[in-house]
């Protein structure tokens, strides 16, 4: 399959990009390194973490954002989505009362039930994000493009599927009426695009396909496939047998050799996803940047603009 140039140039078209897949797969390092390119591009662009401790300001580069929305570069903000805080923000919109509302949620009884009630989370979190990708500032939208560092597979699954979920079960009003905004806006594909993180490995390359499928069975939009931290190859075959049979070369041969057998094993893994999933995969390469940090993010970045098509 040919790399999927127009399949990320559409994406960035979208108003919203839900990035997701199995844990510690990249998910956060691919959002930072596309919220750099949309933003480079000249889209103002707010990149969403959930609870995540500010980890892609980390990874941009910047001081901490918290749950405050803050601008870490020229048309780059990014946010925090924190439960306490959003149900905080949500019930000041609805109620307008933010004394009252202030008083009422940080009552420590209050703050305990709040927590009990099953999916109140979910829905102010969602909310949170899905109410700036709508924002709007006079005439335009406030953001071109919100990216969402979502959390892995099970809890993305439960996070997106809110709107259908809580909509089905509360009595019209103004809650129904949120998720039904919220539903519409995630469902559209023209407007949303549901991204797979995952790495050229047996497990997270299974998990990919299971919540493909388990998107795909609830009727969210999927975007493309990301396939992260793709070993090289660095010794063409035979190569490595040139090495004197002696030490210390026996020794940097068996070294050199895992390595490379790991790079064999991203190259089957890579055709495995590739033969398995029907979206469109977009490799990065594994980055041997210690500390991995705003350096390799950047370029990151710029591998993944050299996959764009014409400039936008
Ligand atoms: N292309 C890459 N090359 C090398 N290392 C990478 C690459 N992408 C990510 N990493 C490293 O992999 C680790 C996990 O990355 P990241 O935090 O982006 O994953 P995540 O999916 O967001 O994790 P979590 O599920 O914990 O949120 C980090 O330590 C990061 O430094
Ligand atoms: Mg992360």
């Amino acid at each position: 399959m040919p790399e999927p140039i127009e399949a990320l140039d559409r994406l960035l078209d979208r108003r919203v990009l839900v990035l997701t897949g199995k844990g510690g797969v990249g998910k956060s390092s691919v959002t930072a390194a596309l919220a750099a390119l949309a933003a480079r591009r000249g889209k103002r662009v707010l990149a969403c973490e959930v609870n995540a401790n500010d980890r892609l300001p980390a990874l941009l580069g910047a001081p901490p954002a918290g749950p405050s929305l803050a601008e870490l570069r020229p048309n780059l903000w990014s946010v925090d989505v924190r439960p306490h805080e959003a149900m905080l923000e949500y019930a000041q919109m609805k109620l307008h009362l933010p004394a009252i509302v202030r008083a009422v949620f940080e009552n420590r009884l209050m703050r305990y039930f709040l927590r009990a009630i099953p999916s109140l989370a979910e829905v102010v979190i969602l909310g949170k994000i899905l109410f700036h990708a709508r924002e709007r500032e006079g005439e335009r939208p406030r953001f071109d493009l919100v990216l969402v560092d979502a959390p892995a597979t099970g809890h993305a699954l439960a996070l997106l599927r809110v709107p259908e979920v809580v909509g089905a079960a509360v009595p019209p009003g103004a809650l129904a009426d949120d998720m039904r905004w919220m539903r519409a806006l995630l469902e559209d594909p023209a407007q949303t695009a549901i991204n797979l993180v995952s790495l050229p490995e047996e497990m997270p390359v299974n998990e990919t396909f299971q919540l493909e499928r388990a998107l795909r069975d609830v009727g969210l939009p999927l975007g493309v496939c990301f396939l992260n931290g793709v070993w090289p190859h660095r010794f063409a075959p035979g190569e490595l047998d040139q090495l004197p049979p002696r030490p210390p070369w026996t020794e940097v041969r068996a070294a050199v050799s895992h390595l490379e057998a790991r790079a064999d094993l991203a190259l089957s893994e890579a055709g495995r996803l590739r033969r398995g999933t029907d979206l469109p995969v977009i490799e990065l390469p594994y980055l041997f940047d210690a500390p991995f940090g705003p350096p390799a993010i950047e370029r990151l970045s710029l591998l993944l603009e050299g996959k764009l098509g014409v400039a936008a």
